[in-house]
């Protein structure tokens, strides 16, 4: 699929096959988000800008790489988006931090914003959207809107799950943003939920339920 990354290492892979487990408790799905995305993390920054610095090691002076340009922004899709969060700022902790409150209605599926904080001069900056299940795409195309609105050129989504439907829609949303995920799924179900899945990201990651 163009402008899609499936990233099939096999520690992610594995560590998602735990994630999928209905009898994985909320703990260790937590630990396990926050592995698989430093993972994700390593796979979306490849391309950062870098510059050379001088440096003293204890032998001698080298230029040494170092990453340039503006800080990094991470915007998180509330509320499981925050299960990404936390291991992106694990790999980058001076990036900048954003975030979009959106909901699914239960009847319709459809997106619905109810809260929008982003860092300034988001044009100037590389812009990260996280969100673990890219299944409808309704909030992920809502919120990658509102993010260009606010003015952000450069975006990634990265996902942990995907499901073909969901990245149709967006691609024909926003074709211009990459998408990377640990995995494509199946399909939907009725309900909007991804097959085989791991059910509600964020009562998985916050024991809701
Ligand atoms: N959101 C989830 O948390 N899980 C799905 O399967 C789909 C959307």
């Amino acid at each position: 699929m163009k402008n899609v990354t499936v990233v099939d290492h096999p520690l992610v892979q594995h560590k998602l096959s735990l994630m999928r487990r209905k009898d994985t408790p909320t703990a260790l799905f937590r630990q396990l988000i926050r592995e698989v995305t430093m993972l994700l993390g390593y796979e979306v920054t490849r391309d950062l800008p870098m510059t050379s610095e001088p440096i003293d090691t204890p032998l001698k002076q080298m230029d040494a790489p170092v990453l340039t340009g503006k800080k990094l922004v991470f915007i998180s899709v509330l509320r499981a988006g925050n299960g990404l969060l936390e291991g992106m700022l694990d790999l980058i902790p001076s990036a900048r931090v954003g975030h979009v409150g959106i909901y699914r209605d239960p009847d319709t599926l459809v997106a619905v914003e109810y809260y929008f904080k982003v860092p300034e001069e988001l044009d100037e900056r590389k812009v990260i959207v996280v969100d673990p299940m890219l299944a409808t795409g309704n909030s992920a195309i809502a919120a990658v809107q509102r993010i260009k609105e606010a003015g952000a050129k450069d975006i990634k989504f990265v996902c942990l799950l995907a499901a073909p439907e969901g990245i149709e829609r967006f691609q024909e949303a926003h074709p211009d943003v990459p998408i990377i995920t640990a995995a494509i799924d199946e399909k939907l179900n009725d309900h909007g939920y991804i097959v085989p899945g791991l059910g509600d990201a964020g009562d998985r990651i916050y024991g809701t339920k």
